[in-house]
């Protein structure tokens, strides 16, 4: 049995801060204690009572620091690591222009499994401990995922990206039958298996032909404790794109629900340009929606609705879109959404971005409970924040008030710099305690 006993600031939501006054969904200890024994949270609460109750279990001590679950990555391209950052282009031309290229270098296993393990160590250096991912429309590629994330025991969802459509360059097109087939094998091979979970993952409807997305919709219908993730109305451009491909589709969502792949454990990446009919079908269904401020911005995509949404009671998502979005670190995509929410009118208090990184998301990959809490019996995944990690931070975090002002400028300007410890399956990770 491995015990540990974590001691610092702590931080658990009780709630949903965006559907109850967020004061009524938080429980902060200023000398608090997580304990985890065989890699789940067994308790949480006073520090010293904790510690008074469990005699000889060693202890990592972080002073002031924040400890919080784990940060929840609900959208991302592990193969887009290495062209993060890329100038100048908006979304078809982004894609074709630097994607779609460096998505074919991953028919390499070897290529696929360096990329694989540098990205979750830079996750892991950021304090996301789960990622859901789309890999490349080769099996090897997810094979890799799920192997680089297996060996630092990380809980993560990912899927074989499919696309048939002559829409995707020659090289980086299956078929129909392959990406039924193919995306079969490895859900067998890896769904359920550790901490491994299943996306079946059609690019997107532009780049599918019908026949591909009725074969990935009877394959959710055979499978469905499998989630489902794709991308809805990211750009104005691409909505009327689908418009001109599947004219017989009253929108966008559509075309993925006239072929079975409209369901609660849906996630639809970056939902912006919704149209009324798609809000009503998200929220009947139960399908969650994922916010990618960075890559919003970054792509020129546009500002999503958060407050909207959530109150149409849609359950939403935070993600770093890598490398559409140019970090990832998932403070810098709090401050963003917090910015792009201010465009909008919006004020999100510090408590609903700390959620939204962290049950929000899990909520979304169906994995509440299990990660994005401090709840016993919860994986004990764990970020511990240094909230006065640089001096320009520091200098602002020592007139806090409260915990919310020492907290809101480690958001709103911290880095990896932050992150003082990660805990992965009760276990220290990126900076051993
Ligand atoms: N839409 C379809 N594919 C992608 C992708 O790789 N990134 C982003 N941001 N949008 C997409
Ligand atoms: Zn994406």
């Amino acid at each position: 049995m491995t015990t540990h006993l974590l001691l610092g600031q702590t931080l658990a939501f009780t709630g949903d801060p965006f559907s109850r006054p967020w004061e009524d969904c938080v429980e902060h200890h200023e000398s608090g204690g997580v304990l985890v024994r065989d890699g789940r949270i067994e308790a949480v609460g006073d520090g010293n009572a904790l510690q008074a109750a469990n005699p000889g279990v060693p202890v990592a001590n972080y002073g002031r620091d924040l400890i919080l679950p784990g940060f929840v990555d609900a959208h991302m391209h592990y193969p887009q690591t290495g062209i993060i950052a890329s100038w100048g282009k908006r979304l078809i031309d982004w894609l074709n222009t630097y994607t779609f290229p460096e998505e074919m270098r991953f028919r390499d296993p070897a290529y696929a499994a360096e990329v694989a393990g540098r990205t979750l160590d830079l996750a892991l250096a950021h304090g996301t401990t789960t990622l859901c991912s789309f890999c490349t429309i080769h099996p090897e590629s997810v094979d890799a995922f799920f192997e680089a994330a297996q060996a630092r025991e990380m809980r993560v969802v990912a899927g074989k990206t499919c696309m048939d459509r002559d829409t995707a360059p020659e090289g980086l097109r299956d078929t129909a039958r392959a990406a039924h087939d193919e995306s079969a094998a490895l859900i067998a091979r890896w769904h359920g298996r550790g901490r491994a979970t299943y996306a079946i993952t059609p690019r997107f409807s532009p780049t599918s032909t019908p026949a591909q997305l009725e074969a990935l919709g009877a394959l959710w219908a055979g499978n469905p404790t499998c989630l489902m993730q794709t991308h809805l109305s990211e750009q104005v451009d691409e909505v009327a794109w689908v418009r001109g491909l599947y004219p017989e589709a009253r929108d966008y969502l559509d075309t993925y629900e006239s072929h079975g792949l409209l369901g609660a454990r849906g996630l639809y990446g970056h939902s912006i340009h919704l149209e009324p009919r798609e809000i009503d079908r998200l929220r009947e269904v139960g399908a969650a929606v994922v916010h990618c401020p960075t890559s919003n911005t970054f792509i020129g995509s546009g500002l999503f609705d958060l407050a909207g949404l959530k109150g149409r009671g849609i359950p939403v998502g935070l993600a770093t879109d890598t490398g559409g979005g140019s970090f990832f670190s998932m403070l810098r995509t709090m401050a963003a959404a917090y910015e792009v929410a201010q465009l909008r009118g919006q004020a999100i208090h510090p408590a609903q971005l700390l959620w939204l990184a962290t049950e929000a998301s899990a909520r979304a990959l169906h994995l509440d409970g299990t990660i994005g809490s401090l709840r016993p019996g919860a994986d004990a995944d764990l970020v511990v924040l240094d909230l006065a990690s640089t001096p320009a931070v520091a200098q602002r975090a020592k007139r806090a008030e409260d915990l919310w002002q020492a907290v809101f400028p480690t958001i709103m300007m911290g880095d990896d710099r932050a992150i003082r410890a990660t805990w992965v399956a009760g276990r220290p990770m990126a900076r051993p305690a």
